[in-house]
C-alpha cells in the first residue's frame, strides 16, 4: 500500500527505514528512501512508524509499577 503519494513510496519501504534504530525522525526516514516529504500528509504515519518501532512491552510494565 502506498503511504506517501508525493514518493510513491509504499509501506514496507517507510516501515524498513523505520526500523534502524539509528533513525531518529521523519527525515531519517526519507533519506533512507532516498526521498524528500513534499505535502506532509504522511508525515503522522511515519511518524507512527518510527514510534511502533521504538515501542518496548518492558516499559509498559515499569511504567505501571
Ligand atoms: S504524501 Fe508523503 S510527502 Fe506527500
Amino acid at each position: 500500500m502506498f503511504v506517501c503519494i508525493c514518493n510513491a513510496l509504499r509501506d514496507r519501504e517507510l516501515q524498513a527505514a523505520a526500523a534502524d534504530p539509528s533513525v531518529k525522525g521523519a527525515a531519517c526516514v526519507f533519506k533512507r528512501c532516498d526521498a524528500k516529504p513534499k505535502c506532509g500528509r504522511c508525515l503522522p504515519d511515519v511518524a507512527d512508524m518510527i514510534a511502533a518501532n521504538r515501542f518496548n512491552p518492558a516499559d509498559l510494565a515499569t511504567a505501571a509499577e
